[in-house]
């Protein structure tokens, strides 16, 4: 008998039309790179075609009811978007390109007028390059260290000296989820003795807000930031997410249209919040589509999300474990509730892009590489991993395609 869960997850796979297309050598496709971008529902295609079809106009300037049209819209999303990671309020969601914009503007807006020499900013050794670049410069800027979580050989953080890390501390930016091991980073310990130590506490939620329930409120996070184009939505759009006190504080990032109350030859007064830090024609078809692919998930529910992905990365797990014995490495943590839906491994010594190129032949998409962590990659002294990535519309027929395309290159490599 089939299983409910099962008859479910069928059903939401039908709403993301791409993933059934046949591939150039009529293979099934099997999507396993959700953590690099995540395929997109109808409705979030629909709303960008209907948006473009019957509402498209400049926002906040037009006072024609089409212009109106459109700035609702885009306003709606905010809101929708705010509601969804729990903000206090939508003034406190400032739309940007993505994750690392939204990175950008703290380390720029924030970073360069809060931090002085002696000050210090802790990241972890897991970081994506998108939340470690910005502080590199940063730190290079205002004289201030850059420090470090360790994290042991499972990718798990080590907090035995995290009160020691934290003195004089101004910043912790931690990914919330790594995009390379799927390690959950233990918010609920690491924010508060953040905040004892009078540091502010950015999240990079790239890989935590499609996959389950963020509240950035009971996390008591100072700034959030992720992607629209991860969590079902349209590429090019992302947000973050500030506390009002702190947004208010801090100076323009990007400057120009949009952004500005009044403007004389020599001096400007800045909008209000959020509109201080959008400068420019944003992009109003995005943050709209954003907008549906929150519907979407809220529709579906992040806890079943969560659930449907747990399960289904224990049985990849489970049954990537048979390949073991064949040279098989599989990395990332031990304890299942400390991992999200990413699984990154080698098959024996043969490189990661071999693996993938031979996947890629079943119709199997996954990543394979550094993953945009190359220090990580250093420190474990891995050259490469491949990683098989999950999401809603997954299944455990994708789980066998996997093993089975493992199989064959194993086969191929004779191991
Ligand atoms: N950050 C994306 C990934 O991990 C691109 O693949």
């Amino acid at each position: 008998m089939i299983a409910t869960r099962d008859l479910r997850t069928a059903a939401i796979a039908r709403d993301f039309p791409l993933l059934f297309q046949p591939t150039s050598r009529g293979k099934r496709l099997v999507y396993l790179d959700s953590a690099a971008t995540s395929q997109k529902p109808q409705c979030v295609i629909d709303a960008l075609v209907h948006y473009y079809t019957h509402d498209n106009a400049n926002i906040h300037r037009g006072v024609y009811e089409l212009a109106q049209r459109a700035t609702d819209e885009f306003e709606r999303a905010r809101e929708k978007v705010a509601r969804f990671v729990n903000a206090a309020e939508p003034a406190e969601i400032i739309w940007t390109r993505n994750t690392t914009e939204a990175i950008n503007l703290v380390s720029y807006s924030w970073g360069l007028g809060n931090l002085r020499p002696g000050d210090a900013i802790l990241t972890s050794q897991l970081e994506h390059h998108s939340n470690l670049v910005p502080w590199q410069l940063l730190a290079a800027k205002t004289g201030a260290e850059l420090r470090f979580i360790e994290v042991d050989e499972y990718g798990v953080h080590r907090l035995d000296d995290l009160e020691a890390k934290l003195e004089g501390a101004k910043l912790v930016a931690l990914s919330h989820v790594s995009n390379t091991l799927g390690t959950i980073a233990p918010l609920a310990t690491i924010v508060p003795l953040a905040h004892a130590a009078g540091a502010k506490v950015l999240v990079d939620g790239a890989q935590s807000a499609p996959h389950f329930r963020v509240d950035v409120r009971d996390l008591d996070l100072d700034f959030f930031a992720a992607s629209g184009h991860k969590m079902c939505g349209p590429t090019g759009i992302g947000f973050l997410y500030g506390k009002r006190a702190l947004l208010e504080a801090m100076p323009p990032f990007l400057t120009g249209g949009d952004m500005i109350k009044s403007v004389e030859y020599t001096s400007t007064t800045f909008n209000e919040l959020p509109w201080k830090f959008e400068a420019g024609t944003s992009d109003v078809a995005g943050a709209i589509g954003l907008g549906a692919a929150v519907d979407y998930l809220e529709a579906v529910g992040m806890d079943w999300v969560r659930e449907h992905e747990r399960r289904l990365t224990a049985y990849a797990l489970e049954r990537l474990a048979t390949l073991v014995p064949r040279g098989l490495h599989i990395y990332g943590p031990q304890n299942r509730d400390q991992r999200s839906s990413v699984v990154s491994f080698n098959l024996a010594d043969i490189h990661a892009h071999d693996v993938a190129s031979i996947l890629d032949t079943e119709g199997i998409c996954v990543r394979a590489g550094h993953h945009c962590t190359m220090p990580l990659m250093e420190k474990m002294g891995w050259p490469a991993t491949a990683r098989a990535s999950f999401y809603l519309y997954n299944s455990e027929e994708d789980v066998e395609a996997l093993i089975g395309g493992l199989e064959k290159a194993a086969g191929i490599f004779k191991v």
